[in-house]
């Protein structure tokens, strides 16, 4: 119709000449409508460009609150925050709520646009793994919208969170590197500030000096948690004067990027190179050798996530909770068998 004029049931009726109860009823599809009244409906609609607002009145909670969601993640293309937006979705369904997924790609900016328009769209509530930029703004934003911070919070921000025991998941995976008798073990963790970075690199610490191993600053690399970040980890590392002979990568897609590089130089893993990966994903048992890994449940963490934040807009005030899930290491074969 070329007009911005939002057509109603009204005036669907008033064109197909029949009852709003019959274009309602050719839309939810709750009684049966002969083909040719369906059709004048369906004709009608289309030339108004009219759409049911059936999902926005049924996501539409008692008084007129929305029973929209927002979520927001840094990488939607990374299976793990995949995972994550899954089990949000799932439960958020099950209690009759609607999802607004958003990606930030670690960005402060984009993160903060994601925020402004989640709060434009008056969402019930929020679930956020927060880059690290926006801590203030996001303590402002908590005040009107309840928010729920996922796979990692941010220091003194009293919000409730749902994570991984990161640092002892770390602390497993690099204990099995030095019990297989590695002492130089490189490791190729995220951007630094993040909580899931600073908590990996501490467990890979507190094994190393619990065997009296001293911290190489020139073992440690800071990637980008992209498959980028692991290739230039594996040439950073396979350049400096006293190469590792292994490597612990703390996110999945620099593991991916890792077992490139390393085929790329035709380094042999675990023999000339020792792999262990944190996030275990269905594809770790398809790389040549399959990867040895600490699982975290992402779907589990998204779950937990949207049922504390409907616990939270049910009861305001009840106490803020920090679930820490229980990630685990699976053993295969990328870091060698025991000497
Ligand atoms: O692969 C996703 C994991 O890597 C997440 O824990 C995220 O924080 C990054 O560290």
């Amino acid at each position: 119709m070329g007009n911005n004029k939002k057509y109603t049931v009204e005036d669907v009726a008033r064109e197909a000449d029949v009852s709003t109860a019959t274009v309602s009823r050719v839309f939810s599809g709750s009684a049966k409508v002969n083909k040719e009244t369906t059709e004048k409906v369906l004709q009608a609609a289309k030339k108004l460009d009219y759409r049911p607002n059936r999902v926005a009145s049924r996501l539409r909670g008692k008084g007129g609150h929305s029973k929209v969601l927002g979520l927001i993640v840094t990488d939607l293309q990374n299976p793990f925050f995949s995972d994550i937006a899954r089990g949000v979705g799932d439960i958020a369904y099950e209690n009759d709520h609607g999802v607004i997924v958003c990606n930030t790609d670690e960005d402060p900016e984009k993160e903060r646009f994601y925020l402004e328009t989640l709060l434009s769209e008056k969402v019930a509530g929020l679930i956020i793994a927060p880059t690290i930029g926006n801590k203030e703004y996001l303590r402002t934003v908590n005040q009107t919208l309840p928010l729920v911070s996922v796979d990692r919070h941010l220091s003194d921000f009293d919000v409730d969170t749902v994570t991984v025991n990161n640092k002892e998941g770390s602390y497993l995976a690099v204990k099995r590197l030095l019990e297989l008798g590695h002492k130089r073990i490189g490791i190729v963790c995220g951007i630094e500030g993040i909580l899931t970075t600073e908590e990996r690199l501490n467990g890979y610490k507190k094994a190393l000096k619990e065997e009296n191993i001293s911290i190489n600053d020139e073992l440690i690399f800071h990637g980008n948690s992209k498959e980028k970040g692991g290739v230039e980890g594996v040439r950073h590392l396979l350049n400096i004067t006293e190469p590792p002979t292994a490597i612990y990568s703390t996110n999945n897609l620099m593991t991916l990027g890792i077992y490139e590089e390393l085929y790329r130089q035709n380094v042999k893993v675990p023999n000339d190179v020792a792999i262990v990966g944190f996030d275990d994903m269905s594809w770790a048992t398809a790389l040549n050798p399959p990867l040895t890994a600490v699982r975290q449940p992402g779907y589990e963490l998204g779950a937990t996530a949207v049922e504390l934040l409907l616990k939270r807009l049910s009861n305001p005030n009840r106490p803020i909770s920090n679930t820490v899930l229980k990630a685990e290491l699976i053993i295969r074969h990328s870091c060698g068998n025991p000497k």
